[in-house]
């Protein structure tokens, strides 16, 4: 058993400190935000994150899972201190490091004896190094610590499972005595045979971006695929079965939809090219990437325009969906937003309903009227637009959803409405890349 400290309460601080104490450490998890901490010390959980609480609550009671915001003390007390504070992009596409950096700092000028310092957060490569500078300058010469890179890989909506089930856990440390200690916070994971690779700092944090951004290439890729398939009759639903079944591509992440959103696709891949041109060698995949997920949220609204034959002026469009995905009511980089903006910028009235994420949304779009069920939301509305693939959206009632329509206009952006019922209910209706009406 070892003692963990975990300084930073956001989405992966929380999962990691929760999910290491379920391991059978005594963790500490720990934020500068005092009034976080007190809501955490009364079980309430600032994220919306299938099975977090009661994994929270678990270790709470099992006295193996505390809150704090005396940062200095709980380092004192650690064996391995990680570090999950934010990394925000800043205005060039870079990830923003100062918050590890200052963190780094306050584990330096409070560090009491040997421990490993973790970086879990995703940073730059090259960061480790100054990360350990830092550290280095509050010390004092005879400071003793190792440093590691271990990032993390986790699913919003998923993310208590990937953490206790991953595919792999990523250890980049220099030292063999701070892998160890490693292996001992993962020794449940290490029992159940999960691969545990031992790389240096560097390769850590590369594997980290590397992953992200061939995910987000692979969804730009079958967007792109699913695009060509409109213009030739291919069914991009196929087309996509018939490359999964191919070992060496699988059907993971070969949904076409209205473009990747969320807190790392869209950043990480700006700041890993950012990154990549600095060091003098330009990404020209990943760059394509972007560009085509730019495109390809664009190419929804045409969609949507030539389906209602022209303008949105005046018009009522219900938006079904606004979280970037299911499962969670994170809206940040949702292809939501940039619809939603366009079809407020060509005044349509716009009426949303998402079944979690109506509040975060309304921060955004104060004129968009939300409501609470999808009947509401498509009442009298001359076109409705499915952004998010939420199950209860697969399994709507099409012909009564119609009859409350003022037009039987929908776009499907995630392909998850049966195009024969479609057919059948006399729906207009446009996806991205299969049958669409009158094709
Ligand atoms: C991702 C990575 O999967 C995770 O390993 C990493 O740690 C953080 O970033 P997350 O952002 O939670 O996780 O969501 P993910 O399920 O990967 O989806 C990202 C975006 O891609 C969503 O907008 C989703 O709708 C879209 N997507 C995903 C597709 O459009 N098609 C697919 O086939 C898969």
């Amino acid at each position: 058993m070892k003692n963990i400290t975990v300084i930073g309460t956001g989405y992966v601080g929380l999962v990691s400190g929760a999910g290491i104490s379920d391991f059978g450490h005594q963790v500490s998890c720990v934020d500068i935000d005092e009034s976080k901490i007190a809501s955490l010390k009364k079980g309430e959980i600032p994220i919306y994150e299938q099975g977090l609480e009661s994994l929270v609550k678990r270790n709470v009671d099992a006295n193996r899972l505390t809150f704090s915001s005396d940062v200095s003390n709980a380092i004192k007390d650690a064996d391995v201190v990680f570090i999950a504070v934010g990394t925000p992009q800043d205005d060039e596409g870079n990830a923003d490091i100062s918050a590890v950096l200052k963190v780094a700092e306050t584990i330096g000028s409070s560090l009491n004896g040997y421990k490993v310092i973790c970086t879990k957060s995703t940073v730059p490569i090259g960061t480790g190094r100054k990360v350990i500078e830092a550290i280095n300058k509050t010390s004092g010469p005879s400071a003793q610590f190792d440093y590691v890179s271990n990032p993390e890989f986790l699913r919003e909506g998923a993310a208590v499972r990937d953490f206790t089930h991953p595919d792999r856990v990523v250890i980049g440390a220099d030292s063999q005595k701070a892998f160890d200690f490693m292996k001992d916070v993962y020794h449940p994971l290490y029992v159940n045979e999960t691969p545990v690779l031992h790389t240096n700092i560097e390769t850590a944090e590369m594997i980290k971006y590397a992953c992200n951004a061939f995910l987000a290439l692979k969804i730009s890729y079958i967007n792109e695929i699913a695009n060509f398939c409109e213009e030739v009759g291919a069914d991009v639903f196929n087309v996509a079965q018939g490359m999964g079944l191919d070992g060496r591509i699988s059907p993971k992440f070969l949904h076409p939809g209205p473009g990747y959103g969320g807190s790392c696709f869209p950043k990480d891949t700006n700041a890993l090219a950012s990154q990549a041109e600095a060091a003098g060698v330009p990404l020209q995949t990943i760059r394509g990437a972007i560009d085509a997920n730019g495109i390809q949220q664009n190419r929804m609204v045409q969609k949507l325009r030539r389906l209602m034959e022209g303008s949105f002026e005046n018009k009522i469009i219900a938006v079904l969906g606004l979280s970037f995905k299911p499962q969670t009511d994170d809206i940040r980089e949702s292809p939501a937003i940039p619809m939603i903006r366009s079809l407020l910028e060509e005044k349509a009235s716009v009426k949303a309903f998402d079944p979690v994420s109506n509040d975060n949304m309304k921060s955004i779009f104060p004129n968009v009227e939300f409501l609470q069920d999808v009947n509401s939301a498509v009442a009298d509305a001359d076109a409705a637009v499915i952004m998010t693939d939420w199950n209860e959206f697969r399994g709507m009632d099409i012909s009564r959803i119609t009859s409350l329509m003022k037009t039987p206009i929908i776009l499907d952006t995630r392909n998850i409405l049966n195009t024969d019922e479609l057919d059948s209910s006399g729906v207009i209706y446009d996806n991205v890349g299969r049958k669409k009406t009158n094709a």
